[in-house]
């Protein structure tokens, strides 16, 4: 009953690849029986970039759907779709006036974002909800409570935002919102398979990263041509697209694999054509029950709108209770 809150959430942009799975899904994945944890797909957080209403309304079941097949447990876990749980924007709007316009333009994703938008496209412009993302992002972590949110390196500035709210808000109105702590976990970090010194990403295009849904046999072509280096060394600083291999096969968890081929490598006798199987075998093993379930989980769309709106209900209900709170508190009139 007293177990410690964890939150998390995750954009519906699109397939979820490996880097994705081992830097942060499969974490998630392991905090579920420690932690009471909440973990939500933001729909309104995708808003904030030029999108098609059409590919966010499918890539926001799509996701709900991925999570469960690689591993989330909605009996375990709350699971929301973050536009179902209107009191998120509520609360936004709440922190957007204890929240300085100072701060806001100090956050670098948002610099990092605008300028996309700028070299972009002529018809989009930089919106007000990229400028406030944070704050809902601060709504999200706070309606819940939670004591600890999960998170890479990228999101450290709003996780710092979402604590500063929290102060001002409880030195404002009174003590109510604990403050979220980040949650390190140490997780590999995948490159690119086409050019391994840049990191994993889709944006990069197809042969840069591996979906964690993808088929076996498209799996095992991309490891195939990864791109590693001449060889021949023994031992001595690995290159990039050779670390990276040895990487995944121990982020696979193959770890007799992964010492025998290092052993290899260290006396000069590797063949990157066995790193390669390896690597592209271990990855197939992981996957295959995650492939399976996905396929049975999208037969049954009856099913995924159960599950989304009974789980959504569940965060619903925590939220209300929250806001109204924080409606008591903040002086407006809770009906
Ligand atoms: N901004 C996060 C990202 O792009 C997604 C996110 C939205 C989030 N709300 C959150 C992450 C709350 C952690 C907690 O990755």
């Amino acid at each position: 009953m007293n177990k410690k809150r964890v939150l998390s959430c995750i954009q519906p942009t699109g397939e979820i690849h490996i880097g994705n799975y081992f830097g942060a899904v499969r974490n998630w994945v392991n905090l579920q029986d420690k932690y009471d944890c909440v973990y939500g797909v933001v729909d309104l957080h995708a808003m904030t970039m030029p999108y098609s209403p059409k590919e966010l309304r499918q890539n926001t079941v799509q996701m709900f759907i991925d999570l469960i097949a690689a591993g989330l447990d909605p009996q375990k876990s709350v699971l929301f779709v973050q536009s179902l749980v209107p009191q998120h924007t509520e609360l936004t709007w709440i922190f957007s006036c204890v929240t300085s316009y100072g701060e806001l333009s100090r956050m670098t994703q948002f610099k990092d974002k605008s300028d996309q938008i700028e070299k972009g496209s002529k018809n989009s412009f930089v919106s007000a909800g990229l400028f406030s993302y944070p704050v809902l992002q601060a709504a999200d972590i706070l309606i819940y409570k939670a004591d600890f949110v999960p998170v890479g390196k990228d999101q450290e500035q709003h996780l710092e935002l979402s604590r500063n709210i929290a102060v001002r808000f409880n030195n404002q109105f009174g003590q109510y919102f604990p403050e979220p702590q980040p949650l390190y976990t140490e997780v590999p970090k995948l490159m690119s398979l086409a050019d391994p010194e840049k990191k994993m990403s889709k944006s990069m295009g197809n042969k840069h990263f591996i979906g964690l849904f993808e088929a076996e046999d498209s799996i095992r072509k991309k490891v195939k041509s990864a791109v590693t280096d001449t060889g021949g060394q023994a031992g001595g600083q690995m290159s990039p697209g050779v670390a990276n291999l040895f990487t995944i096969i121990k982020a696979c968890g193959k770890l007799n694999e992964y010492e025998a081929l290092l052993n290899d490598y260290n006396n000069g006798s590797l063949q990157y054509k066995d790193l390669k199987d390896v690597a592209g075998n271990s990855l197939v093993e992981l996957t295959r029950p995650f492939r399976l379930k996905r396929e049975e989980l999208s037969k049954d769309t009856q099913l995924i709108r159960r599950l989304i709106n009974e789980s959504s209900e569940k965060a619903r209900s925590f939220a209300e209770k929250t806001l109204n709170d924080v409606k008591e508190l903040t002086g407006l009139l809770n009906g």
